[in-house]
């Protein structure tokens, strides 16, 4: 056990080790930027959230949200772990039904699908689509006559609660861009619109408030909430079948951080669920928990090696390593904070403050404003912690950067589940006439007279 971590440890070649692997020799045999996941870990987490959900409450089920970390290998474990699959766009169904995961166990989220997404969703089969707006309906039961089959929908409820978290991962306010408000009625006037509809069935609600919670009050609240939303319509004579109170569940970035346990969260949400359903004489629906960080994000972390060092005396040490924004946008986005740990020597003493630098051109590419570290050297594998989630799936190729590589982990064993990007992956997709790059190398050879470097 290293650095308050249960998962990490050091190896009898002094190195940092994960799930039986010695993360200096993986950066070596693999190269950096990596992202590196601890299969075990994931796998441990999947078991814990289903088993846990399932014996709590024999109606529960538990999506993986897709969002925090999908590729075709991310997809598998899902479906083996007995988990559903949350999605919110086209491209993330590409993914998943291309992995073959099961349609009818897919949710399909998001804020503004277009009719494309919708058309894809419905002929493949997704098992339910979570109807975020009035358009939406619109969409749906049009794309659902076309196609000839109902559709099975949840409503998107936004019940008014605030996470306690930050403002661009909080989801669940009237003042949001998704879902139908329960203060205002909307909610209400959503589930009568889309039940006038044809076309679709509608199974129930869904809502999900924001993204690393560290305290499950909010939840509770919601939960409460949304049940009694839920009684509240027995009196028009819907029952609800299906409550989805979406994902959230915080993780430990640092170890100021404390989450809830897997157990904590299950007993929080499933124990206000069922004690609200019998207190206003419901039949429990059933449930569906998304979470999709808490299953990940620890699972993962980030190897680099460090590169230019600079000193500013008196001010501060930038350590720049060889990715960072383009990797994982979160700092720059949201003033994520991290921790890391050299891979090659993690015993020695953290006697100096450095900032970790990215690589990017932007002065906001900063992958941890402080941190403490030993004196390091260019070569040193520098590893950051808890990067699982929504690293690589934020991951873009600004500056032309082309995506590191995955790498799984599991007992002692390495595999790369999603290669590395080349430069020809990074230019694969622009257009240029055939004679195009002749026609700039002439031009450039005619300014050339001009405009030639002096070669002294
Ligand atoms: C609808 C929905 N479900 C689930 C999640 C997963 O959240 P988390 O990764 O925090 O568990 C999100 C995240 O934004 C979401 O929007």
């Amino acid at each position: 056990m290293m650095f308050g971590r249960s998962y990490l440890s050091e190896n009898s070649r002094h190195h940092l080790a994960m799930a039986g692997c010695d993360l200096a020799s993986i950066a070596k045999k693999h190269g950096t930027p990596l992202y590196v996941m601890n299969e075990d870990l994931i796998r441990h987490n999947a078991r814990n959230l289903v088993s846990g959900a399932s014996s709590r409450y024999a109606g529960c089920d538990v999506a993986y949200a897709g969002k925090a970390f999908l590729c075709g290998w991310m997809c598998e474990i899902a479906a083996q772990e007995g988990m559903r699959l949350d999605i919110v766009s086209g491209g993330e169904l590409h993914t998943a039904l291309r992995a073959g995961f099961p349609p009818e166990h897919i949710i399909f989220h998001g804020n503004n699908k277009s009719m494309q997404e919708i058309l894809y969703g419905v002929e493949c089969g997704v098992g339910r689509f979570a109807i975020d707006n009035y358009l939406e309906i619109q969409m749906l039961s049009d794309a659902a006559r076309r196609a000839g089959r109902e559709v099975d929908v949840l409503i998107r409820v936004a019940p008014g609660v605030e996470a306690h978290t930050h403002r661009y991962i909080e989801t669940g306010m009237l003042d949001s861009k998704f879902g139908f408000a329960l203060e205002n009625g909307e909610a209400s006037r959503a589930f009568r619109c889309a039940r006038e509809q044809g076309y679709l069935r509608v199974r129930g609600f869904h809502c999900h408030i924001g993204s690393q919670i560290l305290e499950t009050t909010g939840l509770e609240i919601a939960t409460r909430r949304m049940v009694g939303f839920s009684a509240s319509l027995v009196a028009e004579g819907y029952r609800t079948e299906e409550l989805d109170l979406g994902g959230g569940l915080g993780v430990r970035y640092t170890q100021a951080d404390d989450p809830p346990s897997i157990d904590e969260y299950l007993d929080s949400v499933i124990g206000a669920f069922l004690r609200e359903c019998h207190r206003q004489r419901i039949a429990p629906p059933r449930l569906l928990l998304e979470p999709g960080r808490a299953v990940v994000a620890e699972a993962g972390v980030t190897l680099y090696t460090i590169g230019a060092i600079k000193d500013i005396p008196g001010v501060r040490k930038y350590v720049s390593v060889d990715g960072g924004m383009a990797d994982n946008p979160r700092p720059a986005l949201y003033g994520a904070v991290y921790e890391a740990v050299l891979a090659n020597r993690p015993g020695d003493a953290a006697t100096e403050t450095v900032a970790v630098a990215g690589k990017s051109c932007e002065s906001g590419d900063i992958v941890i404003q402080e941190t403490q570290l030993p004196p390091v050297e260019p070569g040193d594998i520098l590893c950051v912690l808890t990067t699982g989630a929504y690293g690589y799936s934020m991951a873009s190729n600004y500056n032309r950067l082309p995506r590191p590589a995955v790498v799984a982990l599991s007992d002692g064993r390495s595999r790369v589940v999603v290669r590395r990007e080349t430069y020809e992956d990074v230019v694969s997709k622009d257009v240029l006439g055939k004679k195009t790059a002749k026609r700039l190398l002439a031009a450039a050879r005619e300014h050339d007279g001009s405009t030639r470097w002096q070669s002294s």
